[in-house]
């Protein structure tokens, strides 16, 4: 897919004040500094379009992005950063599970979860709330040009064999790097068969 057109929207604090799109919504979250916002830019070619920060907690709102005219990528605050204070946490996932509940527009939910790190509960336990909400999602890697490849493919089969604890299938995954443009293509393109399938663009 191409990307021809970028726009910021609206920056809003709940699912009920977002802005009521009608349209396809590819949406972002992981734990705080996982590169979400990072990546929405990679993916869309602008480097400054969402704000990115090496300090955990930046994306404090649900960021809406217009492409191309027709369907939109959102940026969501990140979760489990635990140098934060407790409530401010519970303020952040709030705000996602708010988000991810009440948008009959989302088409997929991308997951980052950093590749150098072995499976951690926290990401566990939010993926199994996904399935249960019965929320689209795919899984993203991020930081690959951090790692050798050798340590990633270990640390991804281990996330495997994690989720097929719970799971029957794996969903959708994607090694990513901002810094390389890895993966980039493979999602944009898996965005575009989406898009394709709902038929409404
Ligand atoms: P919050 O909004 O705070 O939840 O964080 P976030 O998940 O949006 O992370 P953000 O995109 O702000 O990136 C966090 C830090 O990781 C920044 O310093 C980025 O430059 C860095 N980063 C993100 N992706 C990559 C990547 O693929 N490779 C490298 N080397 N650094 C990355
Ligand atoms: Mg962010």
């Amino acid at each position: 897919m191409i990307i021809n057109k970028t726009e910021f929207l609206k920056s809003s604090k709940s699912a009920e004040t977002c802005p009521k799109t009608g349209r396809p919504e590819f949406a972002f979250t992981g734990r705080s500094n996982v590169g979400k916002s990072t990546l929405l830019n990679m993916l869309l070619g602008r480097r400054k379009l969402a704000k990115t920060s090496s300090t955990p907690g930046k994306t404090k709102l649900i960021n809406h992005f217009l492409i191309n005219d027709r369907w939109y990528m959102v940026d969501l605050p990140g979760y489990g950063y635990a140098r934060t204070s407790k409530k401010l946490r519970e303020e952040f996932l709030s705000i996602i599970s708010g988000f991810l509940l009440k948008r009959p527009n989302l088409s997929c939910l991308f997951v980052l979860i950093d590749c150098r790190l072995t499976p951690q509960q926290i990401d566990l336990t939010f993926i199994e709330w996904i399935g249960i909400h019965r929320i689209p999602f795919a899984i993203c890697f991020t930081k690959s040009d951090k790692i050798s490849g050798q340590k990633m493919s270990a640390n991804i089969n281990h996330y495997k064999k994690e989720l097929l604890k719970k799971w029957e299938s794996l969903p959708e995954i994607f090694v990513t790097s901002a810094r390389n443009k890895t993966g980039r293509e493979e999602l944009l393109n898996y965005i575009g068969d989406i898009l394709d399938k709902t038929g409404k663009v």
